[in-house]
């Protein structure tokens, strides 16, 4: 190789954004073990890129055995919640820079519901809950021959809750779920908020009803671990809060 090219390359080689990065990755293979251990991975990667670029790169080039969920990649799916450096977060959405990549990143599955294998769990409890609250329009009488209006006051109203991508963050990081699993969770509730204080809804008093429940919205303690969750940055305890105003006044 000539000189010049050799300084070409270590030229290159000296602006690389690379840099090694730790990830300690919760493992479990029900197959394998009972127990579930950490495995620590060395992945060279761009601080600018994403954790789910770096379990990628475990997944392709060091471990095909590496199991976790991902769909989009652009956090809109929001199959990718886990638990990073000890908080939910969406791998899509969570840069290495912001993360302080000189320290082992720990990643693990989210909590309170059962893991299946690595960073996959068992979703179902948490789609159980959001079924049970009657995730849609519910209307009476006869099918209207126009389309159904309404204020931009009126839409205001849900606008918030409308953003939820059911990832699961919020309801995996209240402490009340983690308990025995049976509480609604946030994100049934922000989901049935959605629809409580649509004005073209009718099926709000059921919908209160049913989070009226011993397992419904009064056993949220308000500890806001959901609202800091939230990848979609959804005011979720004031969502819960507006619910249970909605109960006592039956007003909303
Ligand atoms: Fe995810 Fe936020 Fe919806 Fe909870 S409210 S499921 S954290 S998007
Ligand atoms: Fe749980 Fe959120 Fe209430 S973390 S206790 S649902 S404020
Ligand atoms: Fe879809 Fe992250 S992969 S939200």
């Amino acid at each position: 190789m000539s000189t010049a090219t050799l300084d070409k390359v270590e030229a290159e080689s000296a602006a690389s954004p690379y840099i090694t990065v730790t990830f300690r990755i919760r493992r479990f293979n029900p197959e394998v073990s009972d127990e579930a251990m950490w495995q620590d991975f060395e992945v060279e990667i761009d601080p600018k890129e994403r954790v789910l670029d770096g379990l990628h790169k475990i997944k392709w080039e060091l471990d095909g055995t590496l199991t976790f969920r991902r769909s989009c990649a652009h956090g809109i799916c929001g199959s990718d919640a886990m638990r990073i450096n000890g908080k939910n977060r969406l791998a899509c959405k969570t840069l290495i820079k912001d993360i302080n990549p000189a320290k082992p990143i720990t990643v693990e599955p989210i909590k309170g519901l059962t893991v299946l294998k690595d960073l996959v769990v068992d979703m179902e409890p948490f789609f159980q809950a959001y079924r049970d609250v009657m995730p849609f329009l519910i209307t009476k009488g006869n099918e209207p021959t126009r389309e159904r209006l309404q204020s931009a006051e009126d839409r205001e109203r849900f606008d918030d809750t409308t953003k939820c991508i059911l990832c699961a963050a919020c309801t995996s990081s209240c402490p009340v779920f983690w308990n025995d699993g049976q509480y609604f969770g946030p994100a049934a509730i922000v989901n049935a908020h959605r629809f409580i204080f649509d004005s073209r809804d009718e099926a709000g008093e059921q919908r209160l009803e049913i989070l009226n429940d011993k397992d419904g919205v009064w056993r949220c303690r308000t500890t806001f671990n959901c609202t800091d969750a939230c990848p979609r940055g959804i005011e979720v305890t004031k969502a819960i809060q507006e619910v249970k105003r909605a109960l006592i006044t039956r007003r909303f």
